[in-house]
């Protein structure tokens, strides 16, 4: 039904561009070819991208393209405010696909972190592979907070997103691992800060 709102279809794919109707090779869904080879015959680069040493394991088989995309097109899921959509598939309702699987993120927190419910998942994290354990966008945890945690932008009071206390010290090693002590930052049922 999403067909002709689909990336795919502005690009001018067709059903056979994916699909084999007589002669398919695959046990279900009469692809063309087994579904990553069949993706990435035209996506080459994403195959690099799940080599990385840290990945969501679909060149091993354990999962696939379409557990976070619908290739057929879709209505863009909340996140973002349905910018930037790839094609991304919903989990349930319209929630990012990442939801449909970590579940235990799904929420809603009593205190959900701005950047987590409205910005979206692939705001910190490489969905597809990564050089970062966690598939983490920066090598270091505490310049991905600082990126939005310097007082600039609007916030809750107009003040900026807040700023990262003065008792922080980031020359010290041990406030350079926020998580150690903010470890709910997908959100928390219990602190503000997500301390617990
Ligand atoms: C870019 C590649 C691509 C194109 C183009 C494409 N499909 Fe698919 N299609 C897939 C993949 C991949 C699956 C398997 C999804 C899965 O395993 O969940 C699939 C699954 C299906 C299914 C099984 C039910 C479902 O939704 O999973 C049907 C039916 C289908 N396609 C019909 C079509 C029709 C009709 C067209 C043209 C309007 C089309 N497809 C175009 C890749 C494509
Ligand atoms: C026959 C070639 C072809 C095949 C096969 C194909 N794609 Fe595409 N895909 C394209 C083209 C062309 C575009 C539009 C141009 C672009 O963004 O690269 C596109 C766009 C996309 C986009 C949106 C990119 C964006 O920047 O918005 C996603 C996501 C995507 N494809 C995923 C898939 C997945 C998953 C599969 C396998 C089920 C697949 N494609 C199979 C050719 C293909
Ligand atoms: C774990 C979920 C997940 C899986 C599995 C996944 N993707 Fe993606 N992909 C995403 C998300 C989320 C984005 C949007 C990233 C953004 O907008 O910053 C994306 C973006 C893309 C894009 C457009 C951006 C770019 O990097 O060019 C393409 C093309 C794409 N995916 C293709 C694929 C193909 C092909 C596969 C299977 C080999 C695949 N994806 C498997 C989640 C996934
Ligand atoms: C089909 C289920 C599935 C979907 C959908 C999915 N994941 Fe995953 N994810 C997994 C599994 C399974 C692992 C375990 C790691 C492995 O495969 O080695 C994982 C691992 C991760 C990790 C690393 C965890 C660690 O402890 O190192 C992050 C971060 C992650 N996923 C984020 C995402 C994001 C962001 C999305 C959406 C773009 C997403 N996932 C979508 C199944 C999924
Ligand atoms: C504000 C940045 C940020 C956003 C947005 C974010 N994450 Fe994370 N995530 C992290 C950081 C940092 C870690 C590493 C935590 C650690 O080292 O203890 C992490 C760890 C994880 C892990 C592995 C460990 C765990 O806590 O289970 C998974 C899985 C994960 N994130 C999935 C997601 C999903 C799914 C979303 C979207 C709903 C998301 N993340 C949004 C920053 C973020
Ligand atoms: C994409 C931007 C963004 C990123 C990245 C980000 N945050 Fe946030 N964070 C926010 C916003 C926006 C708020 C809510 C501010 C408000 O309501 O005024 C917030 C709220 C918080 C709060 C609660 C502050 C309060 O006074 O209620 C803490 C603690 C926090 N973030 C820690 C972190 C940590 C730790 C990281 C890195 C792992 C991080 N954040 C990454 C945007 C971000
Ligand atoms: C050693 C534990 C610890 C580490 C590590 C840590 N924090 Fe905190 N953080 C706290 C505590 C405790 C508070 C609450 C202070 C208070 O009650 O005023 C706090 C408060 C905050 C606030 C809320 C400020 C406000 O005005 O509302 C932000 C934002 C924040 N931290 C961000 C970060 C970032 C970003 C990092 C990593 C660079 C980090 N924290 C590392 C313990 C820590």
């Amino acid at each position: 039904m999403n067909f002709r709102r689909s990336e795919h279809y502005k690009a001018s794919l067709n059903c056979t561009s994916c699909h084999s109707i007589h002669r398919s090779p695959t046990p279900r869904r009469l692809l063309a070819k087994v579904q990553r080879e069949l993706c990435y015959t035209c996506h080459p680069s994403v195959r690099a991208q799940f080599s990385m040493p840290f990945k969501h394991r679909v060149n091993e088989g354990l999962m696939d393209c379409s557990d976070c995309h619908n290739p057929h097109g879709t209505f863009a899921p909340s996140w973002k405010m349905g910018d930037r959509p790839r094609m991304v598939a919903q989990a349930s309702v319209n929630e990012e696909a990442c939801l449909g699987c970590h579940k235990d993120l799904r929420g809603p927190f009593v205190f959900e972190h701005t950047a987590v419910r409205v910005e979206g998942c692939e705001t910190c994290h490489q969905p597809h592979g990564s050089a970062n354990p966690r598939l983490l966008k920066r090598p270091v945890v505490f310049t991905l907070c600082l990126e939005c945690h310097n007082g600039t932008g609007s916030g809750r009071s107009g003040a900026g997103v807040p700023l990262t206390p003065s008792f922080h010290n980031m020359a010290d090693p041990q406030y350079q691992n926020c998580t150690v002590c903010h470890v709910r930052l997908h959100g928390s049922n219990s602190s503000a800060l997500f301390l617990r």
